[in-house]
């Protein structure tokens, strides 16, 4: 056999056990979860009672792991803060993007400030993904959690949370950018070619992909499905499409106050969107092509050249990584 499909053989096998130490795991936490000793949630005394959707921004939920001090260590404020969305057990997917498009000082000039934002593990996993969590916090100081449960439907709040942390312990960063964790991100080209550190300042600025005049989809069994009774209007405004965008500091800010009258739908791009429409703020098109929201096939030249791609596996991200990273003469000149 040649190489090509030992790699595969293997992958395969090793995929495999994974799935059956990870069954395994879900059934000992299944089984420990129903005996009687073992009944205590470690942080129902901090968890308020159940939400109705009508909660409104500010919430009442407390940082577990934090970190007050980042903006004022001795790089100073940041240019660019990125609030990257991670659910609890992504252990490796932090840690791929720590090595390559979340690397700090990968853009020389700037001062980047990284932060994983999530939210509590399910009940199933809190016992033993909780110190592991608290480790890795150690270990590289970069986890923000919140004390709610992660899960699809609280997207709003944990980015509104990472908003929050941004305003009470980082309000002079000069740009926030919202990530996904499964996107490829050329923080260079975002630096200098969209935000130009050497700029004017541009105080309601944000961009991303912007959907445009979109219709909220009312088939129940969509991942998107939004109820009338939560938003009844049949357009949704114009929004930056949720895997990646960025705005100034200042809109952050404003944004923040915007969301206090603002009633909360899951959708969190789309609830930016509202936002932005009660603050009279239009986001700015970026240039064609350089937020990309689905997937496309890694090429050297092109992703020097935009911004981000949508839908990217972390194990893929660590294997273009050092191609992306050398300079290719070959490619036409920005
Ligand atoms: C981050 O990038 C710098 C400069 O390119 C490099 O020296 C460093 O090893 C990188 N850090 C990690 C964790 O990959
Ligand atoms: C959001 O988190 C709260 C607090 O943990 C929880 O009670 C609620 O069920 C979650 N909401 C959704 C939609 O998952």
């Amino acid at each position: 056999m040649d190489l090509m499909k030992w790699k595969l053989v293997f992958g395969v096998l090793l995929s495999t056990t994974l799935s059956v130490l990870l069954l395994r795991q879900l059934l000992a936490s299944w089984a420990a979860s129903l005996s009687p000793s073992s009944s205590s949630r470690k942080f129902e005394w901090e968890i308020r009672p159940p939400q109705t959707m009508d909660l409104n921004y500010p919430y009442p939920y407390p940082f577990l792991i934090n970190h007050p001090d980042k903006c004022e260590g001795p790089r100073g404020a940041p240019f660019l803060l990125m609030l990257v969305m991670t659910r609890p057990p992504d252990v490796g997917v932090r840690q791929a993007i720590r090595q390559t498009w979340g690397n700090e000082t990968l853009v020389p000039s700037v001062v980047v400030h990284r932060l994983f934002v999530l939210g509590l593990p399910p009940l199933l996993f809190d016992k033993e993904l909780q110190p592991l969590l608290k480790e890795e916090d150690r270990k590289h100081g970069d986890l923000l959690q919140v004390g709610f449960f992660d899960t699809y439907g609280n997207l709003t709040l944990k980015v509104l949370m990472g908003l929050e942390w941004m305003a009470q312990h980082c309000p002079t960063a000069q740009y926030v950018l919202k990530v996904d964790s499964d996107v490829f991100l050329n923080p260079r080209f975002l630096v200098q070619q969209v935000l130009w550190p050497n700029g004017p300042s541009r105080p309601d600025f944000i961009t991303g992909h912007i959907y445009r005049n979109t219709k909220p989809l009312r088939d129940q069994h969509n991942k998107w499905y939004m109820p009338p009774e939560l938003y009844a209007p049949n357009r949704y405004p114009d929004y930056c499409g949720g895997p990646g965008y960025v705005l100034s500091g200042s809109l952050v800010l404003r944004i923040l106050t915007a969301a206090q009258s603002v009633k909360v739908i899951y959708l969190e791009d789309v609830f930016i969107g509202l936002c932005l429409k009660l603050l009279g703020v239009k986001p700015t098109p970026p240039r064609r092509n350089t937020f990309l929201m689905y997937r496309w096939n890694y090429n050297h030249c092109a992703f020097q050249r935009l911004v981000l791609v949508h839908r990217f596996q972390h194990q893929e991200l660590l294997q273009i990584w050092p191609d992306f990273l050398t300079s290719n003469p070959a490619c036409p000149t920005i």
